[in-house]
């Protein structure tokens, strides 16, 4: 059986105060359940502080597909590690759409990830005229294409799959477990195709408008194994409730 897991992306969300009010929260409801937060990079420290010894794992939103250098403003994978890590997003169609990440860089950043140690949660997805021109499979295989062309299939068992419709994110507007069912899939056939194994144990997860609400209906697919939830991740109690829905 594939595990589930849940991640949280808490996007540019966040204090110093906040964090602390939540992973306090979070800690003991969440204790023996495998789940992640993804922080903001400067809250990095405070999430290795209050989650160490704990069941969450942590990780960030975004990193360089750089090692170091003359970067200004960059993040480097081994900079993720120093302060614990073990997950890192890439390919978030925030970073696609708002600053322009291509299908070739979010491989860069994806490879990055893995040479350090980290595994990426990399995201894929149509936007709403995409998936009604009827693209959403094309659009789609051309992004994990590109991370598989670049880096392997094989690569794919040391990774998590996000597939997060861009209609479906912040909107309120869920897919439907049958819509995202489909998709998920089709992105699991497409890699068995190339490897069996490899598709069988991948964790691929749903995000997009998902709510202690709609949670149970959309884990209990076949093929959805856990979530990158958004804006209920700030709230304990619906990170909490997808979580339990995602480990039951
Ligand atoms: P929402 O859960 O807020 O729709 O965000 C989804 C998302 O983008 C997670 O990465």
């Amino acid at each position: 059986m594939r595990k589930k897991l849940v991640a949280g992306n808490w996007k540019m969300h966040g204090s110093l105060a906040e964090n602390a009010a939540l992973l306090t929260a979070l800690k003991p409801a969440l204790a023996g359940i495998e789940a992640v937060v993804c922080v903001p990079f400067p809250y990095l420290a405070q999430a290795q502080v209050e989650l160490a010894g704990s069941s969450i794992a942590w990780g960030a939103q975004n990193l360089s597909e750089q090692a170091k250098g003359a970067f200004t403003g960059e993040v480097s994978a081994s900079m993720l590690l120093d302060f614990g890590c073990t997950y890192v997003i890439v390919g978030h169609s925030e970073r696609r759409s708002l600053y322009g990440e291509s299908d070739a860089l979010v491989a860069s950043k994806y490879m990055a990830a893995q040479a350090a140690g980290l595994t990426p949660i990399l995201c894929v997805g149509e936007s709403l005229a995409e998936r009604e021109s009827g693209v959403t499979q094309a659009v789609v295989a051309r992004q994990l294409d590109a991370v598989i062309d670049a880096a392997g299939v094989g690569s794919l068992a040391q990774a998590v799959i996000a597939y997060e419709p861009v209609w479906a994110i912040g909107t309120g507007k869920t897919a439907s477990p049958e819509q995202a069912q489909a998709v998920h899939a089709f992105i699991r056939s497409k890699i068995a195709a190339l490897d069996a194994g490899v598709a069988d144990q991948l964790v691929i997860q749903y995000g997009g408008s998902v709510k202690a609400a709609n949670a149970a209906e959309l884990m209990v697919q076949p093929d959805i194994d856990g979530g990158l939830i958004g804006g209920a991740s700030l709230v304990a109690d619906e990170f909490i409730a997808i979580c339990r829905a995602a480990a039951k």
